[in-house]
């Protein structure tokens, strides 16, 4: 396999490519990404460089090495209770206040937009058994999807490698909720069956949603541009109960993108509402 450079026409080629289909910003000087990802893609299909491949991808119609390029290029990283404060909100206020709200309706539906291999909805499942007992009979709707296949059958899975475990899951936590199984730790049957898992691409129509409680759309739209953040929130003011939640991550944010949000402050950790209209 040859380490060739990856030629301008194929960076901006890949870019567009990359932009189009899943909203994922390449900028110049990435190169050195692209090279880091592409490699294992092509050397598991046994193409000489990035630039075959790349040409392959040109000749267009392999939808299936299309998605394998996708996989590779996005950044999956993920941990149990990732930030830790946002989730201590959670317990705190959000959901005491959202189950005051709908005690009569009860249920409650929890959308992940981005949820990787599962860490972070699979917390807040532990989080809703440990903490609240009181949702027993509840309806919980519990929705993880992302665009990557891969990430979605480590999700369903639910089985995490011991460096996986370390990150963020409280001992007690693994303890009672998971078993060793070989080198790696496999979460309970009762956590993993309360959350569903489903492909969806943020960037493209969405499906028919029901109107949600409490959104975490966390450490994605970093990647892309801004007209796409602005239409992903746009989108995502009509499924979002008039008093439900967003959560975005530590780098996000919805200021001059959306104004149909308001940050709440006193909250601290990137929870935003839509005003009242
Ligand atoms: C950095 S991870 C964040 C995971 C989790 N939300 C967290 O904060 O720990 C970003 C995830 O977004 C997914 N992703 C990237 N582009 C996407 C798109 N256009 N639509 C849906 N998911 C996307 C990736 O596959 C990846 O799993």
């Amino acid at each position: 396999m040859s380490e060739s450079i990856v030629t301008a026409a194929n960076f901006a080629f890949i870019s567009q490519l990359l932009r189009d289909h899943c909203a994922l910003v390449l900028e110049p000087g990435k190169e050195y990404l692209l090279r880091s990802r592409l490699m294992p893609v092509a050397q598991k299909l046994g193409v000489a460089d990035i630039n075959q491949l790349i040409e392959r991808l040109r000749q267009g119609g392999d939808r299936g090495l299309l998605t394998q390029v996708v996989e590779a290029m996005v950044t999956t990283e993920t941990s149990f209770f990732r930030d830790l404060h946002p989730f201590e909100t959670i317990r705190k206020f959000i959901l005491p206040e959202l189950i005051q709200r709908r005690r009569s309706l009860r249920q409650l539906n929890i959308w992940f937009a981005a949820s990787s291999s599962g860490q972070e909805p699979y917390s807040m499942a532990m989080l809703l058994n440990e903490d609240f007992p009181e949702l027993i009979n509840w309806r919980l709707n519990l929705l993880g999807t992302d665009i990557s296949n891969e990430m979605l059958q480590r999700a369903r899975l639910a089985r995490y490698s011991q460096m996986e475990v370390n990150r963020g899951l409280p001992g007690e936590l693994l303890q009672k909720w998971f078993r060793k199984d070989g080198d790696h730790w496999q979460l309970n049957e009762r956590i993993r069956t309360m959350v569903t898992f489903s492909q969806m691409n943020l960037a493209q129509p969405w499906p028919t949603m029901p109107s949600w409680d409490l959104v975490f759309l966390r450490n994605v739209m970093i990647y892309f541009d801004n007209s796409v953040k602005s239409n992903i929130l746009g989108r995502l003011s009509r499924v979002l109960h008039s008093d439900g939640y967003l959560l975005l991550g530590g780098a996000e944010t919805t200021l001059s993108l959306d104004d149909s949000y308001y940050r709440i402050e006193t909250l601290k950790s990137g929870f935003y509402q839509l005003k009242p209209s």
